[in-house]
C-alpha cells in the first residue's frame, strides 16, 4: 500500500492505474476509521480495481467553535485498517498541500446546503463540497463512495456532482450501526458511558416513527415532534432538529413523499451526533 502526501504524485500514480485500464474508487475520509468506513472501503474494493483513501481533516468543514483541534487523528491504526481491508494508495496530505497560501475558492450548493445541518453549520457544506471537489479533481476515481448518515452532505454532492458535470459515480451506502442502534461515527469517542447508553434513543426514536408511519399514521409533524420529545427525555441536552424531510430537496415534508426521512441532529454531551432512517410507504423502518 502506498502512502502519499502530494498532489503531485498521487496524480502520477493513479495515472499510471488508469493507464493500464484500471477502474478506480475513491473512500473520502477525515481517518479515525471505523466500521462505517470499512464498510464503505469494502464496496470500493468489491466494484474497483484501484482502492484510493484520501485522509484529510479538513479545515474549511469546521466552524470557529467546533471539534476541529480535538478531532482524532490515529495515522497509525488507520493505516493499518487500510492494509488489512485492501487499500490501495492512501493519499495523506497536509493543510498547506490541500490549501495553497491565498486559496479563496468555495463551492456552495444553493438551497440544498442551507437546510438540516446548514442552519446550525453554516459553512460546513461550503468546506465539503470544496474539499470533495478538489479530491475528484486530483483523483479522478471513477467512482466515490459515501454513507447514509451523512445523508444531507451525499444529496449536497450529488447535486454538486450533477450541476458541475463532474465525470464520477457517486455510490451512497447503507448507515452502519452498533448492535443497539446507534450510527457508527467518529465523534462517539467524545461521549460518556453514561451519554453512549442515552444515545440509542436517537435511533430508537427514529424507528418508532417508521413504524407508526408502517402502521398508517400519516401526521409527518406530529411524528417529528414525538420523536422529538422521546429524544430529549432520553438524555440529549440539545437538539438541533428533529425533521421529516423530502429526500430531493431536504425541506420538511407535510406528506408522505416517497423516500422520506427522518433527519435528527441532537447533543449530548460534547458530541453532535446526526442520523437519519428512511420512512418507506410499504414500512421498511431501517
Ligand atoms: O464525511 C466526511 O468524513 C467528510 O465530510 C469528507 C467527505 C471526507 C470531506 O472532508
Amino acid at each position: 500500500m502506498d502512502v502519499i502526501e502530494t498532489i503531485e504524485a498521487t496524480r502520477n500514480a493513479v495515472a499510471a492505474a488508469r493507464a493500464t485500464g484500471r477502474r478506480i474508487g475513491l473512500v473520502p475520509t477525515m481517518g479515525a476509521l471505523h466500521a462505517g468506513h470499512e464498510a464503505l472501503i469494502d464496496r470500493c474494493r468489491a466494484e474497483n480495481d484501484l482502492v484510493v483513501v484520501s485522509i484529510f481533516v479538513n479545515p474549511t468543514q469546521f466552524g470557529p467553535d467546533e471539534d476541529l483541534n480535538k478531532y482524532p487523528r490515529p495515522l497509525g491504526a488507520d493505516l493499518d485498517d487500510c492494509r488489512k481491508h485492501g487499500v490501495d494508495l492512501v493519499f495523506h496530505p497536509a493543510v498547506e498541500e490541500m490549501y495553497a497560501r491565498g486559496a479563496v475558492t468555495r463551492i456552495h450548493v444553493a438551497h440544498l446546503a442551507d437546510q438540516l445541518c446548514g442552519r446550525h453549520r453554516p459553512s460546513h457544506f461550503d468546506g465539503v463540497c470544496t474539499v470533495v471537489a478538489k479530491l475528484l479533481n486530483i483523483i479522478q476515481p471513477d467512482r466515490a463512495y459515501f454513507g447514509e448518515k451523512d445523508f444531507q452532505q451525499l444529496a449536497v454532492i450529488r447535486r454538486m456532482v450533477d450541476d458541475l458535470d463532474m465525470p464520477v459515480q457517486i455510490v451512497g451506502c447503507p448507515t452502519v450501526r452498533e448492535e443497539d442502534g446507534l450510527a457508527i461515527s467518529s465523534r462517539n469517542a467524545y461521549l460518556t458511558p453514561q451519554q453512549r447508553r442515552d444515545a440509542t434513543v436517537i435511533h430508537k426514536a427514529m424507528r418508532q416513527v417508521a413504524e407508526r408511519v408502517a402502521q398508517g399514521e400519516r401526521n409527518m409533524r406530529a411524528l417529528a415532534a414525538a420523536a422529538r420529545i422521546r429524544i430529549e427525555e432520553g438524555g440529549a441536552d440539545a437538539i438541533d432538529y428533529v425533521t421529516i424531510v423530502d429526500p430531493l430537496t431536504l425541506e420538511e415534508t407535510l406528506e408522505l413523499v416517497p423516500q422520506a426521512r427522518i433527519c435528527v441532529a441532537a447533543h449530548f454531551g460534547g458530541a453532535r451526533l446526526i442520523d437519519n432512517v428512511p420512512l418507506d410507504a410499504g414500512g421498511r423502518p431501517d
